[in-house]
């Protein structure tokens, strides 16, 4: 059986974009829950300025409460050195940096240029090399912009270039507000990992167009074998205008599961945990197979009265 490594990004990505806080023991709660999981990697929070991103203002109290469970990576997003800095305090597995492949997603996402954002991730990795710290870059927009259309491959392959030759140890690509399409995606997987094959890819979908799963199926198809999902489907950018939620990570997994695939994780309490998030947010969620429940769910008979 092909293993598949599935990351969990529904503390970062997924409550990033709530208008809610979520007090931050429910927080911690949930994430010792998903910790049991089976999952290879968890983005637990961002260390992001407070004023950008109030959701995850809590970042150093829930990246010190929780439990690590040997087995899985505990990683953060980072979007510049006074983040870092702040993460090494706590103690993280990885940085995950981020910067947009679209020049307007960058100013507006992250408030520089693409050319600043660079020398100012060229020191966060430095410092994470110094501090035997791996760092992951994840680049939004990889496939397209709601600002500026879509990604050129060749724009693509170019900051992957720049960060392959930093010593980056993986490499997000990044469907920030889901303009990929299967095709698409068997392109830019066929040529980022033919070029870097020692590269640690990851798949980031979001489900904005309804083509979350059809990529990520066509992703594993050319050789891919790490994926990021959000419990739910909760998630997006709030600085990328229409984005929705991402892949949802149980609806990922039971797909996956079905055909064969080990994704090494436990899908009855990953439906426990959204059950759980579904009440922490107050609110129906993305997720289909939460309301439908798996295919091997046997209803009552329906009789006519
Ligand atoms: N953590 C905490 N505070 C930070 C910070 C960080 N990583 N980076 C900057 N700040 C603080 C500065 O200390 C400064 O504080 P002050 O006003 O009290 O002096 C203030 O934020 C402004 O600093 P500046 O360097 O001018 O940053 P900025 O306002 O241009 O913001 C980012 C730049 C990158 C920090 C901000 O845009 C950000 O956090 N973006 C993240 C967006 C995101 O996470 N999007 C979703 C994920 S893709
Ligand atoms: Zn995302």
């Amino acid at each position: 059986m092909q293993r598949l490594y599935i990351q969990e990004v529904v503390t970062r990505d997924g409550f990033q974009a709530e208008s809610n806080f979520i007090p931050t023991e429910d927080k911690v709660q949930l994430l010792n829950r998903l910790s049991r999981a089976g999952y290879a990697k968890i983005e637990v929070t961002s260390f992001t300025s407070p004023k950008a991103i109030p959701m995850l203002a809590d970042a150093e109290e829930v990246m010190s409460k929780i439990e690590r469970v040997p087995g899985v990576e505990y990683t953060v997003l980072i979007p510049n050195l006074k983040g870092a800095e702040r993460a090494l305090r706590v103690g993280v597995d990885e940085f995950n940096l981020v910067m947009s492949v679209s020049e307007t997603h960058n100013q507006s996402n992250l408030r520089m240029t693409r050319a600043d954002s660079v020398t100012a991730l060229g020191d966060v990795i430095r410092l994470a090399h110094d501090a035997k710290v791996a760092v992951n870059v994840s680049l939004s927009t990889s496939f397209g912009c709601p600002m500026s259309g879509m990604t050129p491959l060749s724009e693509l392959m170019h900051w992957i270039d720049h960060f392959a030759n930093e010593g980056v140890r993986g490499i997000s690509i990044c469907d920030t507000t889901g303009m990929a399409n299967p095709q698409h995606v068997k392109e830019v997987c066929e040529q980022a990992q033919s070029k870097y094959p020692a590269m640690e890819w990851t798949l980031h979908f979001h489900n904005t167009r309804g083509m979350g799963l059809a990529n990520a199926l066509a992703a594993v198809e050319v050789g891919i074998n790490r994926f990021d999902s959000s419990l739910g489907g909760l998630g997006g950018c709030p600085y990328a205008p229409g984005a929705t939620g991402n892949v949802c990570t149980e609806e990922l997994v039971h797909m996956f599961d079905l055909m064969g695939y080990n994704t090494n994780i436990n899908l009855d309490l990953l439906l426990e945990c959204s059950a759980q998030l579904r009440d922490l947010v107050g609110r129906a969620l993305p997720s289909q197979l939460l309301l439908a429940g798996k295919v091997d769910r046997i209803y009552e008979t329906v009789c006519q009265s």
